[in-house]
């Protein structure tokens, strides 16, 4: 197959190339690195093209030519200071890429979107598909808008589209900085150098993290399995996990005991409880996350470079 990863220098993009480069795919990456790094990508191996997903010359030049289309690049986490930039990116370059699906003929095209399209359900925080969505953060409703244009391509023009809402992924590569997901790496950051987590407010809210490993599989079923055209699905661990548990079992995984969490004011535009129902994807995709929590943890600490 010849794929397209758009953001593949970005975290989740860079372990979806790796995987497709292990099963000897012809891999393109469109990226303009505002956020990914060359150090994620093998160059011997890959074709790079540094372009920008706004710009719909640069996205028609490398859509022509694929047949498969995974969608991953995106501003993330920084819609609170820059909506502009992330309506740009990600509503208006989700668009040029389907766009630029219409005159090519294109097998698949996977749409990375994201638990932030719910806001903030009430109640025990689970997230069906089916659900109205209420983005609480321009972020989100950039990425509702981003699902909208994929599913209407899809009726108008039969693209065969997918769209996955990726919960809370953490790994190796993940940027601490990212308000939304980066809290494993920023707590594992902080337990490199002995530090203990920062936890805002009470700690009690709670989140569905996912390894990403196991959200490159659930990408991968979704460019595989015809069942998945047209639609939307989940892509969580379902299981929940505040974040005081998360910081305990950082800490027990990074063997420092003795640490205590400190707890600082809560944040603005954080919701409260969310995690996956997946009912519909482990039907559509016959996926279901195999990496706990723990072990996730183990692999992540363990990639850290001890001058991190
Ligand atoms: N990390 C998570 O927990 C999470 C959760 C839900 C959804 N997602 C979605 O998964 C996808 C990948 O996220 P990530 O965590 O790997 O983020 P990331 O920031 O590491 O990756 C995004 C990539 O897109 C690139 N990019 C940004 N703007 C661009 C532009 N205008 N043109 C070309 N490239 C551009 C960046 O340089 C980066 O390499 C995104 O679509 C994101 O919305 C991530």
């Amino acid at each position: 197959m010849r794929a397209l990863v758009t953001g593949g220098a970005g975290f989740i993009g860079s372990h979806l190339v790796d995987i497709l480069l292990k099963k000897n795919h012809e891999v393109t990456i469109l990226d303009n690195f505002s956020s990914g790094s060359p150090k994620n990508i093998d160059f011997r191996r890959v074709n790079v093209v540094k372009g920008d997903l706004r710009r719909p010359n640069d996205v028609r030049k490398v859509v022509d030519g694929s047949d498969f289309v995974f969608h991953l690049g995106a501003c993330v986490g920084r819609s609170v200071f820059f909506p502009r930039l992330d309506f740009d990116t990600n509503a208006l370059g989700t668009f040029n890429v389907f766009r630029a699906c219409r005159s090519a003929s294109i097998e698949r095209v996977v749409v990375a979107s994201s638990v932030m399209v719910y806001g903030n359900p009430g109640g025990k925080g689970i997230a069906k598909e089916s659900e109205c969505l209420s983005p609480i953060i321009p972020y989100g409703a950039s990425k509702a808008a981003a699902e909208a244009y994929a599913m209407a391509f899809h009726h108008a023009w039969n693209i065969p589209a997918v769209v996955l809402r990726y919960f809370n992924v953490y790994g190796p590569r993940a940027d601490p900085r990212n308000p939304y997901s980066g809290v494993v790496s920023r707590f594992l950051g902080r337990a490199r150098r002995r530090l203990p987590p920062i936890i805002y407010g009470d700690g009690k809210q709670t989140r569905d993290f996912i390894y990403v490993k196991d959200v490159v599989k659930a990408t991968l079923l979704a460019a595989e399995r015809k069942a998945a055209v047209g639609e939307i699905l989940n892509v969580g661990s379902e299981s929940e996990t505040t974040i005081n548990k998360l910081a305990s079992l950082v800490i027990d995984v990074a063997g420092l005991g003795e640490l205590e969490p400190r707890h600082a004011a809560t944040r603005m535009h954080e919701y409260r409880r969310l995690h996956a129902d997946m009912t519909k994807t482990r039907k559509v995709l016959g996926f279901k996350a195999d990496t706990s929590l723990r072990e996730g943890l183990e692999l992540t600490w363990e990639s850290l470079n001890p001058a991190d």
